[in-house]
């Protein structure tokens, strides 16, 4: 028999949760061809990529997120404590709001991103709640999505697909994730569980003010306001908490220029600007977050 290939093992996980899938673009129920594609009852049909996830978008879509933004915010997150309270902070609000009598938790991230948000919260959730957890990413940037698949496959589905129409059916999810990603409320109400959390993850005002204050001093990019976000939140769930997180990461100089090509913030700085920033010996740089808990 030949080994399972990645391909192989994303379709057997999506088999053995058909469940949660609903067709993107007819809503009907879906099932797995040969271990390849994903097909609807009306033959929509999506296959499964050589590298570990599910395409289920409808045509091409280019966003403006690099490969190399995601491998430099994953360099960032792993060889650094830059998401480190944050992702512990996470986790142990899962634990707490009454979540820890299941056994079994599904966690879906939206705009997941390179992948390891996610990845470490369902380990600390699953290692301290002592209990299965299953964990679906999923991005609108393809790119993103190829880091994820390629470095966590452990209980985890990665789908290109669109937070906004998302393919899954109604109240699946025990918690939605939606870290530093954009939001559609109507969306993450349809896909909770009636007990289920959504954890919104926004900057705060210092948030990485170290690279606002070096390359966009006095200009508009400079100072950042969250308090209309703050109040959808609100408008949308039951709120149930906030906390402030702040605190700062001291970065040595082969992580400097990870940290300038991980944001969209630099993405109207010049070479020039890039490369004075880069003879920095090494940087502190402040993370500044507010992470707010709300239910239906
Ligand atoms: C600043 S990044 C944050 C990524 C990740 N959550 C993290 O914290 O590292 C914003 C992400 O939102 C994704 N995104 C934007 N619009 C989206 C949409 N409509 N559906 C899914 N993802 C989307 C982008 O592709 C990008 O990966
Ligand atoms: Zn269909």
């Amino acid at each position: 028999m030949l080994p399972k290939n990645k391909r192989m093992m994303s379709a057997e996980f999506v088999s053995k949760h058909l469940f949660l899938f609903a067709c993107p673009i007819c809503h009907s129920s879906m099932k797995v061809f040969e271990l390849k594609s994903l097909v609807c009852s009306n033959q929509h049909t999506f296959d499964f990529a050589k590298q570990g996830y599910i395409n289920l978008t409808t045509g091409q879509i280019k966003t403006k997120y690099s490969k190399e933004l995601f491998e430099a915010r994953r360099t960032l997150m792993t060889e650094s404590t830059f998401f480190k309270p944050v992702v512990e902070t996470i986790a142990k609000l899962i634990n707490k709001e009454g979540i820890q009598v299941k056994k079994e938790l599904s966690i879906i991230d939206m705009g997941c991103g390179e992948g390891s948000h996610l990845a470490s919260i369902c380990d600390l959730v699953s290692a301290k709640g002592n209990k299965k957890v299953v964990g679906v990413g999923i991005d609108l940037a393809k790119e993103g999505v190829v880091v994820a698949a390629k470095n966590y496959s452990e209980n985890k589905l990665w789908a290109v697909a669109d937070l906004a129409r998302t393919p899954f059916i109604n109240k699946q999810f025990d918690v939605i994730l939606n870290i530093l990603s954009p939001s559609n409320y109507a969306e993450f109400n349809r896909l909770l569980k009636e007990d289920g959390l959504v954890i919104k993850v926004i900057p705060q005002t210092d948030y990485l003010k170290e690279l606002r204050d070096y390359f966009f001093l006095e200009t508009e990019k400079q100072t950042y306001s969250n308090e209309e976000t703050v109040e959808r939140f609100q408008d949308s769930f039951r709120f149930v908490d906030s906390s402030r997180l702040r605190y700062r990461v001291h970065l040595n100089g082969p992580l400097i220029w990870p940290l300038v090509q991980m944001t969209p913030l630099t993405w109207g700085i010049t070479d020039k600007q890039a490369a004075s920033f880069l003879e920095k010996e090494s940087i502190e740089v402040t993370i500044d977050l507010e992470i707010m808990i709300g239910r239906k």
